[in-house]
């Protein structure tokens, strides 16, 4: 097969990880960007296009011969870029815009869920505030209140309390979540350790990755408030996941796939599952249409795969559980982030001992919030900076080995958990 050349859309460490292991592709050919960020761009140029405008990429990818558009956030898949692109006659990896409503839209997924059979948390959804209101006045106790759309994974309020939970409410339609939060969901609490489930699938073929757990609180014993996730590692060890658990989760993926081609939805790219690991078994917190971030930061690096032939046989439909596998290893990664995240932040410090962190033994660094300043300096330009990835033949080496390099790392204001896969241990 020839060499393609490649449009990756997406600015952070996700992207960051995805773009190295595509580069290792005997069949990557010329590697773009929009917009990257200051690792990305050390791999691959820079395309001057808007990557949440369907039209511009797919002009642009046709224009330059690219021959696999990859889509990392959620929001260009939401707003049907893989539609465009795929139309043009492009190979994509992304789920087209209706099968991405399993991310864009709360409501959707849960009724997906419910026609497949899978278990999740019991809800009802209200676009009458009145209605809502006097429905969780009803539970009168711990509650979950999520904004229907996208909202940048802050639409989701934890409530112990009725008023918490008012307060939530308040919150989505009083506009604090934009359009997302005009249909609100109600859910039961659920309770248990979390574990995030990624599975390439073709629309028929599913194909679950290593288990991962994601770290979303701000501060260390999981205080302060949610974030986009401030460490992870993988695979998940099984005295929190059984290989019980596992298979359910892997049935639930395949079920909701197979539910959504039988409403006549195609769905093609990564299927992120987020579990709780209740006493009564895994139930779905939600579903993402992508990978997750910083999930794919401790799971690509221990997955042997052509990517791009992978993300060719997702488009095509030819995907085969045989073109993965899998090193026993494992992986940690630790997010440095700027002072103040995930509130106000600085940007545009100094980044130094970049060149030291990755030159020890299975250290990689994904970029995540940085650019490069005209001499080549990076710098600090957004809340999560860094993903201080370590690959060990041990978890307890791995993560002696991220946190040995996180201290070779400086930035004014770096901040980082100091328990990152501490329950693992
Ligand atoms: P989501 O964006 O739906 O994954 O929600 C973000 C976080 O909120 C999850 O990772 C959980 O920590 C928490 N969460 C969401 N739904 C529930 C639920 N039904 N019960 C308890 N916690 C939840
Ligand atoms: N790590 C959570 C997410 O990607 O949504």
């Amino acid at each position: 097969m020839d060499k393609v050349d490649i449009l990756l859309l997406g600015a952070g460490g996700r992207e960051h990880a995805l773009l190295a292991k595509l580069a290792e592709s005997p069949l990557a050919g010329k590697l773009y960007v929009a917009p990257g960020n200051g690792g990305m761009l050390q791999l691959a140029s820079v395309a001057p296009v808007n990557q949440d405008s369907p039209a511009e990429v797919a002009a642009w990818a046709a224009d330059n011969n690219i021959g696999l558009v990859v889509v990392g956030p959620e929001a260009p898949l939401v707003a049907g870029v893989a539609d465009a692109v795929r139309a043009a006659g492009i190979p994509c990896f992304g789920p087209n815009a209706k099968a991405a409503r399993m991310e864009g839209s709360k409501e959707f997924a849960k009724q997906v869920m419910m026609r497949a059979g899978v278990p999740t948390a019991a809800y009802q959804s209200f676009t009458d505030r009145d209605a809502c209101e006097a429905y969780v006045r009803e539970i009168n106790g711990p509650c979950v209140i999520k904004a229907d759309g996208l909202a940048a994974g802050k639409g989701v309020i934890v409530a112990q309390s009725v008023d918490e939970a008012l307060g939530g409410v308040a919150q989505c339609f009083d506009g604090a979540f934009g359009a997302a939060g005009s249909t609100v969901v109600v859910e039961e609490m659920l309770e248990g350790p979390e574990c995030s489930l990624l599975a390439l699938t073709d629309g028929t073929t599913v194909v679950p990755l290593a288990t991962s757990q994601d770290h979303k609180r701000a501060y260390d014993g999981d205080k302060g408030p949610n974030t986009g996730g401030m460490g992870v590692y993988s695979p998940v060890p099984e005295h929190l996941v059984s290989a019980d658990d596992l298979a359910t989760m892997t049935e639930i993926m395949n079920k909701v796939v197979a539910q959504l081609k039988a409403d006549g939805i195609t769905y093609s790219g990564c299927l992120y599952g987020g579990f709780m690991l209740t006493a009564n078994g895994p139930k779905v917190l939600e579903f993402n249409a992508r990978f997750g971030d910083p999930e794919t930061q401790v799971v690509l690096p221990r997955m042997h795969a052509d990517l791009v032939e992978v993300f060719l046989a997702c488009d095509n439909g030819t995907l085969d559980s045989s073109m993965v596998s899998w090193d026993n290893d494992f992986a940690v990664s630790v997010v440095l982030a700027s002072a103040g995240y995930p509130g106000a932040y600085e940007s545009g410090k100094r980044i130094t001992g970049l060149d030291k962190a990755a030159a020890c033994e299975g250290i990689t660094v994904y970029h995540a919030g940085t650019k490069l300043a005209e001499d080549g300096t990076v710098l600090t330009a957004g809340g999560r900076v860094l993903d201080v990835t370590a690959v060990a033949s041990s978890f307890a080496q791995a993560r002696a080995n991220a946190y040995a390099a996180c201290e070779l790392i400086d930035f004014e204001g770096k901040q980082f958990r100091s328990d990152i896969g501490a329950r693992a241990l």
